[in-house]
């Protein structure tokens, strides 16, 4: 296992789209297993998509409790949204833009359907902070970033003060 590197904005893998996952082999079981030691390592953070340590592939992990236990972790490959609810503004954060928090409208609600690393489907419904970085990560996967997302730069994109320990989305603004 290795904690792999972040790639930051305006780094042009970020604007990548990820290819599908077709083989669940050992690359991918390392992929996996490099970007869980990596999102421990980013302490705080609660999800990291393939596209932020360099792999334009449809595959994020996520884990709603990664500051404390290990038991919330989830890995997430091909996922497409099979519901969504109305929007709602919440204020994000990104590991690729440990400056800056966003408020970002999104569907409070959604299910979601993914693949886990070794195939299987699965689906979830998920709601607030959970239903919100799922959609962030989604979003990396198909190169779309949360500066895309806001309506205004002078309302809606906010220097972080002091400088952050947990930039991605793991933040007490968040909900
Ligand atoms: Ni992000």
């Amino acid at each position: 296992m290795a904690i792999l590197k972040i790639y930051k904005y305006p780094h042009p893998v970020l604007r990548a789209v990820g290819e599908r996952v077709t083989a669940f082999d050992e690359t991918l079981q390392t992929l996996v297993a490099d970007m869980i030691e990596t999102l421990y390592a980013c302490t705080g953070a609660i999800g990291l998509a393939a596209q932020q340590v360099g792999q334009p592939l449809q595959v994020f992990v996520m884990d709603m409790a990664a500051a404390s236990t290990k038991d919330q972790l989830r890995v997430y490959i091909n996922p497409e949204i099979v519901q969504a609810s109305r929007n709602k503004t919440m204020r994000e954060g990104c590991l690729s833009f440990p400056e800056y928090l966003a408020n970002v409208k999104r569907p409070q609600k959604i299910t979601v359907k993914a693949q886990d690393q070794w195939g299987q489907w699965f689906e979830q419904e998920a709601t607030m902070l959970e239903a919100v970085c799922i959609q962030h990560e989604m979003d990396h996967l198909n190169g779309v970033l949360m500066i895309d997302r806001i309506e205004s730069l002078k309302t809606d994109w906010i220097t972080r003060q002091p400088k952050p320990l947990n930039p991605e989305l793991a933040d007490e603004e968040a909900s």
